[in-house]
């Protein structure tokens, strides 16, 4: 099968896709990582948007030669404004400054509620992306340096959820750098049949004092239970 011949970079931006439906890039340019996440079998449907005329006519010349046009499909405008909400379950956004990479995540917020998984690669002003992604509620699941000659690019994956249900709970009850931990998975479990032991202990007492106690902790008991669901699949 012929596949593009992706360079470092844009093969760790494509690498950090997890599989879904439809991925959206912007500032597509070329078009080549949606034609290599769709020759791959990463999504199904892939949207490749530019502001530019130019990179568009060329992303649609090359969705074109390797016979893609049913799966790929051009849009011509600003930013993540050319989509709609529910329709890329992935955005990825790379070859931009950091500054306007934050400005388009802005700008659309409709847009980025239904969406799981950014993938950015903001090539300067990387803090002002990481800033955006904390002060709006996404977790940054992933960060590395890629090099290409002398040059170093980050990469930067964010996705919804672990952090809006829980980020009180994870940054200073669980420790945001234990979930990198082997033995994460076993510490949740063993928390988890520790507050359900004491639940069980409360359950039939009728003070006040242990009927919150007994609310509180089924409520820690739920959000343990995303933290470890979303942990899982990340
Ligand atoms: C340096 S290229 C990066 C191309 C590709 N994403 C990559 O990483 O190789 C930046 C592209 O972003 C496009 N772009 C700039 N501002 C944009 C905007 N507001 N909305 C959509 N695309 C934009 C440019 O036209 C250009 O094609």
């Amino acid at each position: 099968m012929k596949q593009p011949d992706l360079s470092p970079r844009l093969l760790a931006i494509a690498h950090h896709v997890k599989p879904c439906h439809t991925v959206a890039d912007i500032g597509t340019d070329h078009a080549y990582i949606p034609i290599w996440l769709t020759l791959n079998g990463i999504v199904q449907h892939a949207i490749a948007a530019d502001v530019k005329k130019g990179p568009i006519q060329r992303a649609k010349a090359n969705i074109a030669s390797y016979d893609l046009s049913q799966h790929i499909e051009t849009r011509l405008g600003d930013g993540l404004a050319v989509l709609a909400p529910d329709e890329a379950q992935g955005v990825i956004i790379a070859g931009m400054g950091g500054i306007l990479t934050c400005a388009l995540l802005q700008a659309s917020q409709a847009v980025l509620k239904t969406t799981q998984q950014l993938i950015l690669q903001p090539m300067q002003a990387q803090e002002e992306v990481r800033k955006w992604l904390f002060d709006n509620a996404w977790h940054i699941t992933q960060e590395m340096l890629v090099k290409e000659g002398d040059k170093r690019y980050h990469i930067i994956v964010a996705r919804q959820g672990l952090i809006t249900i829980t980020n009180a709970l994870i940054q200073i009850e669980i420790g945001e750098k234990l979930l990198n931990d082997p033995f994460f998975g076993e510490y949740m479990q063993a928390k988890m049949t520790e507050f359900e032991k004491i639940m069980t202990q409360l359950q039939g007492i009728r003070t006040a004092h242990a009927v919150l106690r007994r609310t509180a902790l089924q409520a820690q008991l739920r959000a343990y239970q995303e933290v470890l669901k979303e942990w899982r699949n990340t």
